[in-house]
């Protein structure tokens, strides 16, 4: 067995508090710890708790490599989870919207669900329209991860997932490993990497709704937002890119300046669904965006290594789900930042490119780090 499975597990007695008529963790023993959650296929699935210093816990699922909580005080000290989700496998199993998972092959559209690569066109499973959307029919958000904890001062999870060379139509066998780390300033950093034994497109992200206010009766257009973006890829009527990079200045786009979200909201059909092009000099790790709620006093800074954020409004949600403080969520009622390359990319050469070659490996770092006014 891997090194990395299990080693400095810490076995620990979580405490419950109620929250409504559900339950989740809202505190427990610093470290990682893990327990039964279930299974899939046949594969077990567990539920680990990530407990910092700070007294924050994340819970996160080998299902999907799902966190399906952050909780944390709010600047009154309640706490409650500021990442939407449920208590339990089943509803998970039910397909919501990507909940917390984490999304590949491709995160995001690839136009007509196809693309050619050296000489070679790859057929995509079509599950959004005419285009193949966050890898498929089945993407790693509904596979069950292999999982261990690994030897780290703070608490952390090594997630891995082969994805065999034809799988819901991509080339190559592609290796990939997720490492979640709480660090003790309430950090959730997310490392990914991944190697291939041919070329393949590979764009991975998490896929977490966030509510600041932790509760789901407020809508998400009080927030306040900053993208460090001067442009954004506008997008066809099946949400691809034109391939334009648009100037978002005098736009309803430009949150170059933080502001809150509902300000523009009405010149926006449906809703921001869109990825800004990052301003950045290199890929290092940088702040590209931060979100503020003046109920909760918390703020969210967003830091990456990728060069786009899609900026999602979750308009397509529609009461069908019920969130773990027991309200359904409806539209508006969380939002996603989700970093990545360009939508589309491997069918836009002026893009980013998102092909992994074999003999390079694909690295990609996203921290989201969350503050509260005292
Ligand atoms: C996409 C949306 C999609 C949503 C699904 C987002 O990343 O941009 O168009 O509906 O994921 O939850």
């Amino acid at each position: 067995m891997a090194k990395w499975f299990n080693a400095g597990l810490i076995i620990a007695t979580i405490a419950f508090a109620s929250c409504n008529e559900k339950q989740h963790e809202t505190s427990a023993t610093i470290g990682t710890t893990k327990k039964e959650w279930g299974e899939v296929d046949g594969k077990q699935v567990y539920l680990y708790t990530l407990a910092n210093k700070a007294g924050d816990v994340v819970t996160i699922s080998n299902y999907g490599g799902t966190i399906t909580s952050w909780v944390s005080p709010d600047k009154s000290g309640n706490k409650n989870s500021i990442i939407i989700g449920f208590d339990s496998l089943s509803s998970y199993r039910q397909d919501p919207p990507y909940f917390g998972a984490l999304i590949g092959r491709y995160g995001n559209r690839i136009g007509k669900a196809q693309f050619t690569l050296n000489g070679t066109t790859y057929k995509l499973a079509a599950n959004n329209g005419p285009n193949s959307l966050h890898g498929g029919i089945q993407g790693f958000d509904k596979v069950v991860w292999a999982a261990g904890v690994p030897d780290s001062a703070q608490p952390s999870l090594t997630l891995k997932y082969v994805s065999k060379d034809g799988e819901e139509g991509y080339p190559g066998n592609l290796d990939v490993t997720v490492v979640y780390t709480l660090t003790d300033d309430n950090g959730l950093k997310i490392e990914y990497t991944a190697t291939t034994d041919k070329p393949t497109p590979v764009n991975l992200t998490n896929h977490s709704y966030f509510n600041l206010t932790g509760n789901v009766k407020n809508t998400i257009l009080d927030h306040y937002l900053q993208i460090d973006a001067d442009k954004y890829t506008p997008v066809d009527s099946t949400l691809i890119p034109t391939g334009e990079l648009k100037e978002v200045k005098g736009t309803p786009f430009d949150f170059t300046t933080a502001k809150k979200i509902g300000q523009d909201f009405n010149s926006v059909p449906g809703g921001y669904d869109h990825n800004f092009v990052l301003n950045r000099k290199d890929a290092s790790l940088q702040k590209v965006a931060a979100l503020s709620d003046s109920v909760s006093g918390r703020t969210l800074e967003v830091y990456t290594t990728e060069p786009g954020l899609q900026f999602y409004t979750g308009n397509f949600l529609d009461g069908k789900f019920t969130n773990h403080d027991g309200n359904p969520l409806l539209i508006h009622t969380a939002l996603c930042m989700e970093t990545q390359h360009f939508p589309d990319s491997p069918n836009k050469p002026d893009f980013p490119s998102t092909i992994l070659q074999p003999g390079q490996t694909y690295h990609s770092v996203t921290e989201y780090k969350l503050s509260v006014e005292k």
